[in-house]
């Protein structure tokens, strides 16, 4: 991807549908009763990694338009066993939700993914599965993927007390819960995204939660429904900081999901002086909006604690938005970042450190000061969605071009990156990899 200098984004634009709500809506379809419907699902490569292995696992999904979608669910049957390995390609939601609905099915199946999900902790969902009788192996002493998943009939349901806030672990034990004895309990040290907890309660599953325990009760499986997916706030945040940065830029961005437990954007951002507008959209279901946002001087900010897990995926832009902010911005708590699609603490770091960011990697984030002189140059996304996002947001507002590498795994989460903030005035090529070229990566 080339990145040339740009200012002046005007317009109104969409962002595709929310990745997290998107494959929930899938998943929960799928292993509910009767006919659910989905409009908005967004047809990324994760996406449609969760739709192909619910297809291997016997589920009819049938795409009616883009992004609209009918799945009927296997409801009490269950899944059909997969006749091939389920491929889950580069996401992460994929692999942990499909264990944990896995692990209380009888069914044999076999997990996998790309090189970066293969190194990615799996133990996490394993070890409190193994608490409730599940069988479940892997590489590296049952840790990593590839998984085999022995499936059983039914599970023991457990009360369990997460060691990080994740809502990929969460979701993964209260969707086994939904086929175990009794009551399946999560406790978590922050509260982490709660879009499983919410499609449930729509598709008529009670689920109590106190403080920051969420429960369910075995036995009530979700029964059909609509569920529209509104924009991905993680993907808006990218637009939100170029029109921040970029001088005289006004942009809308419609339908936006701002689910408080994924809004910590918004509180970033406005923390740190920007000119954002939120007008909330009536309807039902996850909270929408429509969002303005206009250029304005940024000042540093400090990021850490519980507002951590609500902008996770948001830091890399949130990195961007510091080197053009006046002072120190302070980010903490977040070594999660070491464990997503790349290591992201340390990719962020050296890769905008090329560019000549004044930025120091900490154990658990980033110390950077804003306002060094810049200058293009050639980096690498690290074939990291969201690290690729970040770079080319930065690159629009450096005073000369910037390569990125690795670009092409935008397709992860925001297949039209490019071409939507072309359509808001940016300048941005992009350029297929040639594989004989010796200097492609
Ligand atoms: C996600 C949860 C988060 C987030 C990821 C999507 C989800 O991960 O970073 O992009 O859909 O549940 P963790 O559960 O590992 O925090």
């Amino acid at each position: 991807m080339r990145v040339r200098p740009s200012s002046g984004l005007r317009g109104r634009v969409r962002v595709p549908g929310d990745k997290s709500i998107s494959h929930r809506a899938a998943l929960l379809g799928a292993l509910g009763e009767g006919t659910t419907r989905i409009d908005g699902f967004l047809e990324s490569e994760d996406c449609l990694a969760t739709l192909q292995c619910l297809s291997l696992l016997g589920t009819s999904v049938r795409r009616l338009a883009p992004g609209s979608y009918e799945i009927h669910g296997r409801g009490r049957d269950g899944f059909e066993e997969p006749l091939d390995v389920l491929d889950c390609g580069n996401s992460g939601t994929t692999m942990r939700l499909l264990i944990g609905i896995l692990a209380s099915q009888p069914v044999f199946s076999v997990l996998t993914g790309d090189g970066s999900l293969r190194g990615r902790p799996m133990g996490r969902v394993i070890e409190p599965l193994r608490e409730m009788g599940a069988r479940i192996y892997g590489r590296a002493g049952d840790t990593k993927a590839p998984l085999a998943v022995l499936g059983a009939s039914c599970l023991q349901g457990k009360t369990h007390r997460l060691p990080v806030a994740s809502a990929q672990v969460k979701s993964a034990l209260l969707l086994a819960g939904l086929r175990s004895k009794g009551v399946t309990a999560v406790t978590e040290p922050a509260r982490s995204r709660n879009h499983t907890e919410v499609m449930l309660q729509q598709l008529g599953v009670p689920v109590r939660v106190d403080g920051l325990t969420v429960a369910v009760e075995g036995g009530i499986l979700p029964r059909g429904g609509e569920i529209s997916v509104p924009g991905d706030i993680s993907s808006a945040a990218y637009l939100m900081v170029a029109a921040a940065i970029l001088p005289d830029s006004d942009i809308t961005i419609a339908n936006v999901g701002i689910n408080s437990t994924r809004a910590g954007i918004i509180h970033a951002l406005l923390s740190m002086g920007a000119d954002l507008q939120i007008e909330p959209l009536p309807g039902k279901g996850e909270p929408k909006a429509n969002i303005r946002i206009r250029t304005s001087p940024l000042r540093g900010t400090e990021i850490g604690g519980p507002i951590v897990p609500t902008l996770i995926d948001e830091l890399p832009v949130i990195a961007a938005a510091a080197a053009f902010a006046e002072g120190t911005t302070v980010v903490r708590d977040a070594a999660e970042l070491r464990v997503k699609e790349c290591d992201r603490i340390t990719a962020m770091a050296q890769e905008l450190g090329r560019l000549g960011v004044d930025i120091k990697e900490t154990a658990d984030g980033w110390v950077i000061r804003g306002g060094a002189s810049l200058s293009g140059g050639r980096v690498s996304g690290r074939g990291d969605h969201r690290v690729v996002m970040a770079l080319t947001v930065l690159g629009l507002a450096m005073s000369s071009p910037v390569e990125i590498e690795q670009a092409e795994a935008v397709s992860i989460s925001f297949p039209d990156f490019a071409a939507t903030l072309r359509e808001l005035g940016a300048e941005i090529e992009e350029r297929a990899t040639d594989l004989r070229d010796p200097q492609a990566t």
